[in-house]
């Protein structure tokens, strides 16, 4: 069981934090992965994701049969219950008023499928809404205001900068320091997630996309959108001390006390706003719709047929929702896939997070 500092969001934040717990590797070797992922302009190609993957790995080892990000998750299922007040922004089908099954995983940010949870690491939300090959809609969230980067390149070059040093439990400071002098926007984004400490679990949590998308009605008129789930419960029972899966316990132990819900609520740009940058915030003052509530009524030890076998890729849309230009978007489904390909073909072993171990 490791115990590593993480990046996130929490009071001890500070910028060098955002580094740990996502992995670098020395200057050197740095350099030559990058240098082969500049050839190949990063993505759409095999030695792009390639080079993500062996990013992964320099950073975290091999983590055989997990994901190579957000490693470490728990498999919920409920539904997704459409008000209709969506259906003049988007014509998906799962926006007409009714419910429509949702499989979901809880994780945390980083690749060590069997970190001790930490409050500050980032906390993740993937979501498939409604019936697989019938215009199902998958969406990755976070917990953060942000994203910490908004290139491909920056996520990379922040993936190698955080690999802890051996003995010291911090990554290097000098790597530290390069990275954040060639990427002032991580910076920047970094002080605005020290503005947002993160609520006590998962259960209290909002969850954002963070990159935005259009949502398209009937007539084709394309809105740009970001969305959020906001918690309905106001509070989550706090992790045990001593516990390394005490935010996943208290999630399941909140469950076992009934559902639990989120409202979906759909934030609409203006003009002006960013599109392709995922670590600028929009204006308090936008329009949000609520469209829907999301309730979840189970938890699952991650398992053959939950959600361990789903690619949460954010570019398995409905007709209704397009991708904005984000490059992160596309580097995303292309390396979520690349992990996915990896991790499906690799010996499985038992998930940290075991919901018949948890007791009442
Ligand atoms: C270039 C940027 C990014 C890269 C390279 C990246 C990489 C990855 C990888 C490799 C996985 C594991 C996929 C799998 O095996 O199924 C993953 C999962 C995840 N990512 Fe990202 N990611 C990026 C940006 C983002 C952003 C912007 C968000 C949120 C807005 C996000 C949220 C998540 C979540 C919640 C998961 C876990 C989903 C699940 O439970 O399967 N990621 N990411």
């Amino acid at each position: 069981m490791t115990n590593r500092p993480r990046w996130g969001v929490n009071a001890a934040v500070n910028r060098r934090s955002v580094l740990v717990g996502l992995g670098a590797v020395g200057a050197f070797l740095a350099v030559d992965l990058g240098a082969v992922a500049y050839a190949n302009k990063w993505i759409g190609s095999d030695s792009a994701r390639t080079t993500f993957l062996n990013g992964f790995r320099t950073v975290n080892g091999p983590q055989l049969g997990f994901r190579k990000n957000h490693a470490k998750g728990l498999a919920v299922s409920g539904y997704f219950e459409s008000n209709g007040n969506a259906a003049d922004l988007s014509r998906a089908a799962l926006f007409r008023p009714g419910q429509v099954p949702v499989v979901g995983r809880f994780s945390l940010s980083g690749g060590d499928a069997h970190v001790t949870d930490a409050p500050g690491a980032p906390r993740g939300l993937g979501l498939a809404i409604g019936f697989p090959g019938r215009g199902q809609w998958r969406t990755a969230m976070l917990n953060l205001p942000v994203f910490p980067d908004n290139s491909p390149r920056g996520f990379y070059d922040r993936l190698l900068a955080s690999k802890i040093v051996p003995g010291t439990g911090q990554p290097d400071p000098a790597a530290t320091k390069a990275f954040l002098a060639a990427h002032p926007e991580t910076a920047a984004a970094m002080d605005i997630i020290k503005k947002h400490p993160p609520g006590k679990g998962f259960g209290d949590s909002t969850f954002r996309s963070l990159n935005a998308f259009y949502f398209v009605n009937d007539a084709g008129v394309r809105t740009p959108v970001r969305w959020s789930l906001v918690p309905q419960q106001n509070s989550a029972p706090a992790p045990r001390s001593g516990n390394a899966n005490g935010l996943f316990d208290a999630l399941i132990r909140q469950l076992r006390g009934g559902p639990l819900r989120w409202h979906l609520l759909v934030t609409i740009a203006q003009p002006g706003d960013p599109l392709t940058d995922a670590t600028l915030p929009w204006p308090d003052d936008r329009q949000s719709i609520d469209v829907g509530l999301l309730t979840l009524t189970a938890a699952a030890t991650e398992a053959p047929g939950n959600a361990r076998d789903v690619n949460f890729d954010p570019l398995v849309l409905p007709d209704g929702i397009e991708p904005s230009d984000d490059p992160l978007l596309s580097a995303r489904s292309d390396i979520y896939a690349a992990s996915y390909r990896q991790r499906t073909g690799e010996p499985k072993s038992p998930p940290a997070v075991q919901v018949s171990e948890v007791g009442p």
